[in-house]
């Protein structure tokens, strides 16, 4: 059953790319969000294999969430960050689109581009769009500062996120960054080891805490405003955010918060991904050049810890929830 419905969705698919594309170019929007739909992977033995799961039911975690009564929990965004690893998370969402019943859609046109108001009102439309074609759960990602859906009358999408230990992160993302070298990068200049680096400025488009505060122009200077911004819209929009370093937790509070999507991803995960992830070690990088990161970076730090202590608290709650009942 499982096969034929994955046929049916592949003889749709050439209509739904003819209309967007018809679409975006009848529009002649000068931002596109080019959707393309994600293959699904699933060979006919995994299919199989997840056929005993039942069939979809509405749960009802995220409306205990009080706060967060204006969310779309039928609609996910993985609002990603480069060098967080959240292609993990992807992999398992693509994984869990049949037995979940639910389909992944990536977005293309993922730089790191801050949006005005008028192309954040179009991205909001685009992606309502795309909802309404779809007519089933549907989760996204896409690179992308975070949008305030309530601020253009939508129901904002349930956002989810994974954040990585701030020096390991621009650590991994100054070996990517290599090629294109920016000479005014002081991150690339401490990592270097260089020492005239005190005219040099860091990149905003590096940092984490813009994924979460916005677009505002403010969100871009490593500041308190941006930081207290990323806070009140991760409690309010983000349900969790997970942290790369504590992998097997935000699997955990993925599933027990977003069950809808993420039910089985703990399993999933360790007949998956475990033995692809160990080895995943790069060298530990002098304490010296550690030490100057977590001074430029003090705003990322106090942020990544929070976001930390909040999903060992949401653990915690989750426990206590348990051993009460
Ligand atoms: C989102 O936008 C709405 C409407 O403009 C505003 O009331 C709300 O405070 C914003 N949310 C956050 C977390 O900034
Ligand atoms: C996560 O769980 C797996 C299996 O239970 C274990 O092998 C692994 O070491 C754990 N990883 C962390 C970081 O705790």
């Amino acid at each position: 059953m499982l096969y034929r419905k994955l046929r049916n969705q592949w003889l749709l698919m050439p209509i739904f790319i003819m209309l967007m594309f018809s679409g975006s170019i009848l529009l002649k929007r000068n931002h596109q969000i080019n959707v393309y739909y994600v293959k699904t992977t699933m060979s006919t033995t995994e299919a199989a294999s997840f056929s005993l799961v039942p069939a979809k039911h509405v749960t009802k975690s995220l409306a205990e969430l009080g706060k967060m009564d204006d969310i779309n929990k039928y609609t996910l965004f993985l609002n990603k960050i480069p060098n967080c690893g959240a292609e993990v998370i992807i992999f398992l969402l693509q994984k869990m689109q049949g037995p979940n019943n639910y389909r992944h859609v990536r977005l293309k046109g993922g730089s790191t581009a801050m949006f005005t108001k008028i192309q954040q009102e179009e991205f909001v439309d685009e992606l309502y769009s795309v909802m309404r074609d779809e007519a089933v759960p549907v989760s996204f990602d896409r690179q992308l500062y975070f949008i305030n859906f309530t601020s253009f009358d939508k129901q904002s999408p349930t956002f989810i996120n994974l954040i990585r230990e701030p020096a390991d992160k621009a650590i991994s993302r100054s070996r990517y960054n290599n090629k294109q070298r920016d000479n005014d990068d002081l991150i690339q200049c401490v990592i270097q080891g260089k020492t005239n680096c005190n005219d040099k400025r860091v990149n905003p488009h590096d940092l984490t805490i813009p994924y979460f505060c916005g677009h505002d122009p403010k969100c871009f200077s490593n500041n308190q405003w941006a930081m207290q911004m990323a806070k009140i819209n991760v409690e309010k929009y983000y349900p969790v955010v997970g942290v790369l370093e504590e992998l097997n937790t935000t699997l955990e509070i993925f599933e027990h918060k977003v069950p809808y999507f993420f039910k089985g991803v703990q399993d999933l995960y360790k007949k998956n991904m475990i033995d692809k992830l160990n080895r995943n070690k790069g060298s530990q990088p002098q304490t010296k050049t550690r030490k100057h990161l977590k001074r430029i970076l003090a705003k990322e730090y106090e942020f990544y810890n929070w976001v930390k202590r909040r999903l060992f608290k949401q653990l915690q709650m989750f426990y206590g929830d348990h051993i009460s009942h």
